[in-house]
């Protein structure tokens, strides 16, 4: 056989191996797998007319936009939110569809998730969370949220992670990371300083370039640099006096300054603008309620600023295509990433895995706030009989809370989880004590007041479940809180209780909790954020003790409102046009160190069942030069008789600096999980990164030279040992 013939063979082999049809030669780059990313992203685009990028870049239904049908380019789906994917909506309306197999897992809430400090646990949430997604059919899931937590007062604050840039900033990263294993964007909001919900659609907030870069910023830096976010959301304030869904200055620290590859999407609303919107990096538009035409209207996603108004500018030569050749080449990056991704797995829906993930991230963010007497863990036989109160304990709390609301398939109400749990070992008994209905009637709340008294007074022991809900002017998306009191007169109820010195338990839900002066009468409380559809199971696992509760505070807890500097120093609400944070960088901890207040409990705050002895930290140098890593190792010893997990955290004082700087800063934390009796080293790594501060002077991170004190902490108010080293010239 001459070689050529043996050539022919092979190729009519490889051919009829392939089912006969030719191979890569008759598949458009755009859909061959086998391409570079962004060579198919080239060759679709130059395949799409001017009508198709248009129609790619803004929605045709509430949360959808319509993909290049022509090209087999499919729909791109979005839904929220953070603590679950949300119910099927109407096409048109924010009414729920009506589906009957749209019901999903509730995870706790992001504020739970941050209390956790456990970066495996955020990408577990990521990876969870982002497998309903998939299953659901959703390419975008617009989760997490982490506007900073400026203040109590913010409805949303429960959607966010807290009030330290450092903390948000690693577990957002590892669960944008965990998301988009499943072929799901991940899409952090709102991007940025959307920090109160008073004024939201409208407020200016004036900020010193400082604290944007220092305290607004570095949770959304990490979440796209290190996170790998392939969507970020803007939110509906203004700053520098633009919207921030198409703002120039945001725009430009986002895609130049931070190289953001990904899709700018608006919040639902937050588009005003064409010209602002094509100039100033807006990619995708959503939940725009047309002018003349009311929202729902069949035609109103034409009349999107992004829509026909584009269009018409473009065809009248006020525009070229440039803009829009760069947000059509972003969906379609976005495509490519999710929904044109052959490679991508199936995702999974309301699994036991899943429930897993949710009560394993709660029971890690139940933070144990005190715990005198060591009351707690409770052993059951202890008690003849105890007493739940409080309507928390039997109340759906994974509803409602705005576009955060989710249909989950159960939640497991503490109640019922604590019935299980004592089982035969003591009687149960449970009286609401108090009710968040409204309006709220008098006589009711009264009787349900004196009906709990009246079982206390029989009863051995009394477990208060309590503190917010997502109702309107708690823990909700578009309103505020109206003041730092307890809500639905609960503390009433709870003064009465604690005046019967009987054994009582404290469990608050919520963003944080609500004035309570007479707290040092209670000896056991907890703070348990909002837990999701096994909050409950989590919640009377921490109180038995089956789990050694391990959270510790990502907020600071005031022991009143004007200890918070943003209430102190700073404006809130603002005048209805502008909001002025004058507190600057001094937001939480580093406020009330720098006014040497004495909050109710410090942010990086949490007990454990066991106890935890601190070594002295070992500095791996004490001279260091700007190009140096400076390693620090903290021997932590579990010197208790339960396993516990301690979050060992690490700041950093500036003692000489030319600019103010907060007492401390959190620079780095551990999460480590140690058996009784055992010792393992906590390490951390510093640069001059950790260093600096943003020096507005020159829009420039700076690291002067100087001493450097470490403060290696159980909290920042905790701290157990201290080191120092100074950065060279
Ligand atoms: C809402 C929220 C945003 C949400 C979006 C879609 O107004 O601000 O967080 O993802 O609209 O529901």
């Amino acid at each position: 056989m001459k070689p050529y013939q043996s050539i022919f063979i092979i190729i009519l082999c490889n051919w009829m191996a392939g089912a006969g049809t030719p191979v890569a030669a008759s598949v458009p780059p755009y859909l061959n797998d086998s391409l570079p990313m962004e060579e198919r992203i080239d060759d679709a685009l130059a395949r799409m007319t001017l009508e198709e990028k248009i129609a790619l870049i803004h929605a045709h239904s509430k949360f959808s936009s319509p993909g290049v049908p022509r090209l087999g380019i499919p729909e791109i789906w979005a839904a929220d939110g953070p603590q679950g994917v949300r119910e099927e909506l109407m096409w048109d309306s924010w009414d729920t569809a009506g589906h009957t197999n749209d019901s999903c897992t509730a995870y706790p809430a992001l504020m739970s998730l941050a209390a956790t400090w456990n970066r495996d646990l955020a990408y577990r949430y990521g990876r969870s969370i982002g497998e309903e997604f998939r299953y659901r059919g959703k390419d975008i899931a617009l989760t997490p949220g982490i506007n900073i937590y400026r203040h109590p007062m913010c409805g949303r604050n429960f959607e966010y992670m807290g009030e330290d840039p450092l903390l948000a900033g690693i577990l957002a990263s590892e669960a944008v990371k965990g998301i988009q294993s499943n072929g799901v964007a991940a899409c952090v909001k709102h991007f940025a300083l959307n920090n109160q919900e008073t004024d939201r659609h409208q407020v200016n907030v004036i900020v010193s370039d400082r604290a944007l870069h220092e305290i607004y910023l570095p949770a959304f830096k990490k979440a796209v640099i290190e996170g790998g976010a392939w969507a970020v959301m803007g939110a509906y304030n203004r700053y520098k006096g633009q919207f921030a869904c198409h703002n120039e200055y945001l725009n430009k620290i986002l895609k130049e300054d931070w190289q953001f590859d990904g899709v700018f999407i608006s919040d639902w609303g937050g588009t005003e603008d064409t010209e602002q919107a094509v100039r100033n990096g807006l990619d995708m538009e959503f939940g725009t309620y047309t002018d003349g035409l009311s929202s729902g209207e069949a035609n109103a996603y034409d009349h999107y600023y992004l829509a026909r108004p584009y269009l018409q500018a473009i065809k009248e030569g006020r525009f070229t295509t440039r803009e829009l050749d760069d947000k059509a080449r972003r969906v379609l990056r976005l495509c490519f990433r999710t929904n044109m991704n052959r490679q991508r797995p199936f995702g999974s829906l309301n699994s036991p895995q899943h429930a897993a993930d949710a009560q394993a991230i709660q029971e890690e963010g139940i933070v144990l706030l005190k715990n005198e007497g060591a009351l707690l863990p409770l052993e059951p036989a202890q008690y003849g009989k105890i007493l739940v109160v409080g309507e928390n304990a039997d109340f759906m709390l994974t509803k409602w809370g705005g576009s955060s609301n989710v249909k989950a398939r159960y939640e497991m109400m503490p109640i019922d989880a604590i019935r299980n749990r004592v089982g035969s070992r003591a009687t149960v008994e449970y009286r609401k004590g108090y009710t968040s209905d409204w309006p709220p009637q008098p006589a009711v709340q009264d009787s349900l007041r004196e009906e709990a008294l009246a079982a206390a007074r029989q009863a051995d022991l009394i477990i208060f479940i309590g503190g917010h809900n997502k109702y309107p002017n708690h823990d909700t998306e578009s309103y505020d809180r109206t003041g730092s009191g307890a809500p639905f007169r609960q503390d009433e109820v709870l003064e009465e209780l604690v005046r019967l010195r009987r054994p009582i338990v404290l469990v608050t839900m919520g963003a944080n909790q609500f004035d309570m002066p007479w707290s040092d009468r209670i000896p056991a409380m907890l703070h348990a954020w909002y837990g999701g559809s096994e909050g409950g199971t989590a919640l009377a696992d921490v109180l038995f003790g089956r789990v050694n509760p391990s959270g510790k505070l990502p907020v600071t807890f005031y022991r009143q409102l004007t200890d918070c500097g943003a209430i102190a120093e700073g404006e809130y609400p603002g005048d209805g046009q502008n909001v002025r944070y004058n507190e600057d960088i001094f937001v939480g901890y580093r406020y009330v160190e720098k006014e040497h207040i004495a909050p109710a409990f410090p942010f990086g705050h949490g007990l454990s069942y066991t106890t935890f002895a601190y070594g002295r930290p070992q500095l791996s140098q004490t001279v260091m030069e700007h190009t140096d890593t400076l390693l620090v190792t903290v021997p932590v010893s579990n010197t208790g008789k339960k396993a516990g997990k301690e979050i060992v955290q690490l700041y950093l004082s500036d003692v000489q600096s030319t600019l103010p700087r907060p007492m401390k800063e959190l620079k780095g934390f551990v999460k480590l999980s140690l058996e009784p009796g055992e010792t393992q080293e906590a390490t951390f790594s510093i640069t001059a990164e950790e260093l600096s501060f943003y020096d507005e002077r020159t829009g420039c991170w700076t690291a002067e030279p100087g001493k450097f004190v470490i403060h290696i902490g159980a909290s920042s108010a905790d701290i157990r040992h201290t080191a120092s080293f100074r950065l060279k010239e």
